[in-house]
């Protein structure tokens, strides 16, 4: 597969990792759609980069489901879906107040490793029918991990769960959909520059910066970007999640 004929949906393109990942894509010339619930950003990007966009609430069957048709419609066939939809959330087993919120922990699963299941499966559908390349593939499927699925810190029950969860479902995915040649890979960021960090004060950066053992700075989401395009073009990648965090592991 070549960045230049992929056709890929890209969830939460609105902003941060995706929004690096669809820029890198369109870049190479592929074509793309960005899939988010935030309306006016999602709009806004594609409208700069020359992406299409759909609405789109990634734990929804039905509004996957009609954004994977529109895209599909909108780029004439579809090869690629990059998970990048998420949220960060943090809250203790058992804090101050009591025990950590059931609704807060289901909401992290549902959105983070639900949500990322629900694109991958109905997306896996319409790749199924690609006709072939003369290797067989037909499609490739990246999701979004983090290292706090290895390393997660206290708060981050909910949070490494939902990303736990999407390292585990790596491996027996790429053997379900091995016989329809559509492979799936996972990425696991450490620690990027994207808005949720950059609101952070610049005393917080610079420590987390300090963390990393080499380089000692924060991702740049493009590296993240070029790495999902490296799993497009790289097919000989599969059922793997790789880790992409300057040597960084958490204590
Ligand atoms: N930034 C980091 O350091 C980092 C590290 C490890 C993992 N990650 C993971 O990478 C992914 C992207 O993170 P980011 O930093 O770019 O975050 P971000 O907040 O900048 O972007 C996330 C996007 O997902 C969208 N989104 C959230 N819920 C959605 C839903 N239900 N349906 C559709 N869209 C939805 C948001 O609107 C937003 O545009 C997340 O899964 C995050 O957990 C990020």
């Amino acid at each position: 597969m070549r960045i230049e004929t992929t056709k890929a949906i890209i969830t939460g393109g609105a902003s941060g990792l995706g929004e690096a990942t669809a820029r890198h894509f369109r870049e190479g010339g592929a074509e793309v759609t960005l899939l988010d619930r935030d309306v006016a950003r999602g709009e806004a990007v594609a409208a700069e980069i020359g992406a299409h966009f759909a609405e789109t609430d990634v734990t929804d069957e039905a509004s996957v489901a009609a954004a994977i048709a529109s895209a599909k419609a909108n780029m004439g066939g579809l090869t690629c879906a990059i998970n990048c939809a998420g949220i960060a959330t943090g809250e203790k087993t058992l804090g101050r107040d009591g025990p950590h919120s059931l609704a807060a922990f289901q909401r992290t699963i549902d959105i983070n490793l639900v949500g990322t299941f629900n694109v991958a499966r109905l997306a896996a559908a319409e790749m199924a029918q690609n006709t072939p390349e003369p290797d067989g593939a037909r499609g490739v499927i990246i999701n979004t991990a983090s290292i706090a699925a290895f390393d997660g810190q206290k708060g981050q029950a909910a949070y490494a769960a939902s990303k736990g969860g999407i390292v585990g479902l790596s491996l027996p995915m790429a053997r379900d959909l091995a016989r329809e040649g559509i492979r799936v890979m996972a990425i696991a960021p450490g620690i990027f520059m994207t808005p949720m960090l950059a609101g952070l004060p610049q005393e917080v950066q610079d420590q987390l910066a300090a963390s990393v053992t080499n380089p000692a700075r924060l991702g740049d989401p493009s590296e993240y970007g070029r790495l999902a395009g490296f799993i497009v073009e790289c097919g000989y990648l599969n059922g793997e999640v790789i880790r992409i965090d300057g040597a960084l592991r958490m204590q």
